[in-house]
C-alpha cells in the first residue's frame, strides 16, 4: 500500500477499508509514513469525515498499536473519566482522588494541552517534582497501593494516539468527530477500567460548538464504546465560558486544591460531582445520581478527597508542601490587569479566546514538544452574571512569554461582553447519554 493513495481516497470522499486504516496507523507508528503525509491524511479526514465502520476501525487500530493496561490483579471496581477538552477544565485533578477516596480504582492516562484547551499532564507537572511518565507495572502497582494514578500516555500504551495527538495539535485538525472519538476511545479500550464516563464539552470553548454536534459525538462515543466491550455513559456539559476562575497550569492546580479543600468555584465542583455520580451509577456503586452526589460531597467536606490528593501527589514524587501552601506553586514573571471598559454585568465570557490567550502567554504549544510555562495563564476575576465597574480589573494575565501579551490582552477583553442587566443562569449539565 502507499500512503499517498489512501490520502487521495479520503480527499476524494472515499471510504477506507479496515485493512487500509490498520496499515496507515501501524506504518505511521513504525515511522515509515512521515508526519507530512499523516498531516495531509488528517486534514482530509477533517473535511471529509469518516463513516462509523471507519471510526471503529481507526479506534481499534489505535488501541492495538501498543499494550493494554491489565488491572485484573488489582482488587476493586476500576473506573475512568475523560473529557473532550475545555478551558479551565481541571475536573480530573479533583475527580480522580475523589473517586479513589470513595473506594474505586482509577488508573488514568491523560494528555497535554491540545489546541486551545489545557491538558491534565501539563497541569500536574506544574507541581514541582511530580512525575507522570510511568511503566505499566508502575501504573498497576500505584493503582493497587493507593487506588489512583494519573500518567502520561506511556510510550507503550496507544502510541498511535500519542503521535497523532501531537500532530493534530499543531495542524488544525483537532475538531473532527472521528478523530476525537478514536482518540478518546482507543485510550479507554487500552486502559484497565470497566466503567467510563465521558465529559463531552459543548460551546464556545469546546471542539463541539453546538448541542447537536456534541450530542452526535456523545452518542457515537457511547455507542461505539459499548460495542467495543466496556460500559460507557456521557454527560454533555457547558463550555461556553471557562470552568472555574482560572485557565493555565499552576492556576488550575490552585483551583483544584480549593475544591478539594471544600472551597473553590461552584461550577467546577458541580461538574465534578455530576460526573462522579454518573460513574458511581454506571459502576453499580449508587442507586441514583443524587445518592452518588451526596456521597461524593461528603468526601469533599470531610477532607478525605483532599487527603487522597496529597497521597497521589506524594506517590508521584510531587512536593506536597507546594499543594499545602499553593503560593509555592510556579508563578508567572509578571501579572497584567485587563480593566472593564464599562460598568454593568458580564453578559457573556467566551471560553475560546481565553484558551487561545493562555497559549499566547506561554501555557500551550505552537510547535510539537515546545515546553510550557507552568505559571502562565489567565485569572478571571469576573464571570458571567457578575457585576463589574468601569476601570476595575476583569481579569489578570499571568505572563510567561512577553512577545504576545498585547494580543492576549485584546483576546481576553474581547471575550467579555458587558450588558446592562444580569443574565439568567444557564445549566451546566446539558444532557445525559446512558
Ligand atoms: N481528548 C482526547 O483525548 N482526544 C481528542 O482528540 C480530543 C480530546
Amino acid at each position: 500500500m502507499r500512503a499517498v493513495d489512501l490520502i487521495e481516497k479520503k480527499r476524494d470522499g472515499g471510504e477506507l477499508t479496515p485493512e487500509e486504516i490498520r496499515w496507515l496507523v501501524s506504518s505511521y507508528v513504525a515511522g515509515t509514513v512521515p508526519d507530512y503525509q499523516m498531516a495531509a491524511f488528517l486534514m482530509a479526514v477533517y473535511f471529509r469525515g469518516m463513516s462509523e465502520p471507519e471510526t471503529v476501525a481507526l479506534t481499534q487500530a489505535m488501541a492495538e498499536s501498543g499494550e493494554r493496561i491489565d488491572l485484573s490483579s488489582v482488587p476493586g471496581t476500576k473506573v475512568d473519566k475523560h473529557s473532550t477538552g475545555g478551558v479551565g477544565d481541571t475536573v480530573t485533578l479533583v475527580l480522580v482522588p475523589l473517586l479513589a477516596a470513595a473506594g474505586l480504582v482509577v488508573a488514568k492516562l491523560s494528555g497535554r494541552a491540545l489546541g486551545h484547551t489545557g491538558g491534565t499532564i501539563d497541569k500536574l507537572e506544574a507541581i514541582p517534582g511530580l512525575r507522570t511518565e510511568f511503566s505499566l507495572p508502575e501504573i498497576r502497582a500505584q493503582a493497587a497501593r493507593i487506588g489512583a494514578v494519573v500518567a502520561d500516555h506511556t510510550a507503550d500504551v496507544v502510541p498511535a494516539d500519542r503521535l497523532l495527538y501531537e500532530l493534530r495539535d499543531v495542524t488544525g485538525t483537532v475538531p473532527s468527530l472521528p478523530l476525537i472519538a478514536s482518540s478518546v476511545l482507543s485510550k479507554k479500550l487500552a486502559g484497565g477500567a470497566d466503567a467510563i464516563v465521558l465529559d463531552v464539552k459543548c460551546g464556545d470553548g469546546a471542539f463541539m460548538r453546538t448541542l447537536e454536534d456534541a450530542r452526535q459525538l456523545a452518542e457515537t462515543l457511547v455507542r461505539v464504546g459499548n460495542r467495543l466491550g466496556k460500559r460507557f455513559a456521557a454527560l454533555i456539559t457547558a463550555m461556553d465560558e471557562p470552568l472555574g476562575t482560572a485557565a493555565g497550569n499552576a492556576l488550575e492546580v490552585r483551583q483544584a486544591i480549593a475544591v478539594l479543600r471544600g472551597e473553590g468555584p461552584d461550577d467546577l465542583r458541580s461538574v465534578t460531582l455530576a460526573l462522579g455520580a454518573e460513574l458511581l451509577l454506571l459502576a453499580g456503586e449508587a442507586k441514583t445520581a443524587e445518592e452518588g452526589e451526596a456521597r461524593l460531597s461528603r468526601l469533599l467536606e470531610t477532607g478525605k478527597a483532599w487527603a487522597k490528593f496529597r497521597e497521589l501527589v506524594s506517590a508521584q514524587g510531587g512536593d506536597v508542601r507546594a499543594i499545602e501552601e499553593p503560593e509555592r506553586l510556579p508563578k508567572a514573571k509578571r501579572v497584567v490587569e485587563v480593566l472593564a471598559p464599562a460598568s454593568g454585568y458580564v453578559a457573556e465570557l467566551r471560553a475560546h479566546p481565553i484558551g487561545v490567550a493562555c497559549g499566547l502567554l506561554g501555557a500551550g504549544r505552537e510547535v510539537k514538544g515546545q515546553p510550557v510555562d507552568p505559571g502562565a495563564g489567565v485569572e478571571l476575576l469576573a464571570k458571567r452574571g457578575d457585576e463589574v465597574v468601569k476601570g476595575e480589573p476583569l481579569a489578570r494575565l499571568h505572563v510567561g512569554r512577553e512577545d504576545r501579551v498585547e494580543e492576549a490582552r485584546s483576546l481576553v477583553l474581547g471575550a467579555y461582553r458587558i450588558g446592562k442587566e444580569r443574565p439568567a443562569a444557564r445549566p451546566l449539565v446539558l444532557a445525559r447519554i446512558r
